[in-house]
């Protein structure tokens, strides 16, 4: 298993591209099963769970070509086509791999009437239930069954009815699942409570160029009105305003000064609130921002909650980076029920942090130590990233295949800004 080595202490300055953002890639992929159209997107990043998704499709029935970087463009082009659906049925050793792959299941079910997905089980932060993806089906008339670890849809009609669904707490994935279901289902479905996040705005905007009525979009109340059929089109995927919040948390732990290029402001207001009142300076320009230490760092109170509050997805991010901030820092964690698991391995590094359940104080210190540290999930993998780029001495990462899932040339781009850091194999 590969690992990655830093030697910390640099100060990072200079540009970082930002590439085209995974949760959103992961919710547009699946749309190539609602049409037999061509469907090409553009800008996508590089990573691993892309990959897997596209594999995933690919036992489908659905064709996937991935073109190189055109001149000018930062991601790839795909081209995806499900002329017609090979299999309704989304395999364990498909989905164990990637719990993301349960956003099949609606658009599987509108296209084929009926699907059959592995129960995504649960991941290091949590268990992770899909109840309701199940509920906001049913509501649009599916008929569900859970057996021998699968969940089996079908539409008994052969074709989904409009229908109202309350979500009773915010669910990105159950909002996704229930989009994709309702844009082929006949008549009128309304979701209210939906997730409200630019990855959705961002599935919203691509169903509507693929020939799907939405409204309200970017609103928590979704009025779809189905439509017979849907064709392919050429979109680009948003860029990830995590990645960019990571590198932003790198400019302050290190006191440096990074601009990330192609960053979307308006995505990321939480983050950069956040980052300000840390006391960096954030500037927002016509080709992304450009984030600034001005000082020492200043502690927080923060508590993660749906968009448009400050996103669980940083949250590991910006436990690092105020590790090093001048005093103590509070930290609500209210998605989740298990992602501090960064926290030992701070502490490993010196950090002074104590949790209770969901909350963490973050004490303040001078400065942290490099170590052998171990990547428990994707951010958390992050957070020590970040740990490592401002501690004195080496820092040794180990399972980098977590950061792989969501960080596109991590190395790269960070050497680029005046890091010392390597990937190492393991051989
Ligand atoms: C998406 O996960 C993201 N993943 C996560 O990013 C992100 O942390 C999360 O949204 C919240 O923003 C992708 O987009 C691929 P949820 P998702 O359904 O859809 C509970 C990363 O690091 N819940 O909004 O799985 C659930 O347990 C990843 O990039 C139910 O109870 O998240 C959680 O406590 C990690 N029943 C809360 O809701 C359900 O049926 C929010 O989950 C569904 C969810």
């Amino acid at each position: 298993m590969d690992s990655i080595h830093i030697v910390g202490g640099k100060r990072l300055e200079g540009a970082i591209p930002i590439s085209g953002a995974k949760n959103a890639a992961l919710t547009l992929l699946p749309c190539a099963l609602l049409t037999d159209g061509p469907l090409t997107l553009t800008n996508l990043p590089r990573l691993a769970d892309v990959d897997t998704f596209s594999h995933l499709l690919n036992g489908l029935g659905v064709s996937t070509k991935i073109e190189g970087v055109r001149k000018g463009e930062v991601g790839r082009r795909m081209t995806l086509q499900a002329a017609e659906i090979a299999s309704t049925v989304a395999p364990y050793d498909m989905v164990r791999k990637m719990r993301a792959s349960i956003v099949v299941l609606g658009p599987m079910l509108a296209r084929a009437g009926e699907a059959t997905v592995s129960l995504p089980g649960g991941c290091a932060i949590g268990d992770r239930p899909i109840d309701l993806h199940l509920r906001a089906l049913e509501a649009m008339g599916a008929e569900i069954e859970l057996a021998a670890g699968y969940v089996k849809a079908v539409a008994p009609k052969g074709r989904l009815s409009g229908g109202d669904y309350s979500f009773p707490m915010v669910s990105v994935g159950a909002t996704e699942n229930a989009l994709m279901a309702a844009v082929l289902a006949t008549g009128r479905t309304q979701l209210f409570n939906a997730a409200r996040e630019p990855e959705i705005v961002d599935l919203c905007n691509l169903l509507v160029a693929m020939g799907g009525r939405i409204e309200g979009i970017g609103s928590s109340h979704l009025i779809i009105d189905g439509v017979e059929g849907l064709n392919g089109c050429t979109y680009e995927v948003m860029p990830d305003r995590i990645e960019a919040g990571s590198y932003a948390c790198a400019a302050g732990i290190t006191g440096g000064s990074i601009d990330l290029i192609g960053a979307r402001p308006h995505d990321m207001l939480a983050i950069t609130n956040a980052l300000a009142a840390a006391g960096l300076m954030v500037e927002f320009h016509d080709r992304g921002m450009k984030v600034s230490a001005d000082g020492p760092l200043k502690p927080l109170a923060i508590s993660t909650a749906p968009y448009p509050g400050f996103p669980t997805d940083m949250q590991a991010q910006v436990m690092a980076m105020l590790c090093v901030a001048q005093g103590e820092s509070f930290l609500e964690e209210t998605i989740f029920e298990n992602r501090y698991m960064h926290v030992p391995e701070l502490r490993r590094m010196g950090a002074t942090i104590d949790v209770r359940g969901r909350s963490a104080i973050v004490h303040g210190v001078g400065g942290l130590t490099g170590a052998n540290v171990m990547a428990t999930d994707l951010r958390a993998s992050m957070s020590l990233v970040l740990a490592g780029l401002a501690a004195e001495g080496e820092t040794e990462v180990l399972r980098v295949y977590h950061l792989d899932r969501g960080y596109e040339r991590l190395e790269e781009k960070l050497s680029a800004v005046g890091a010392t850091i390597e990937r190492r194999s393991a051989g």
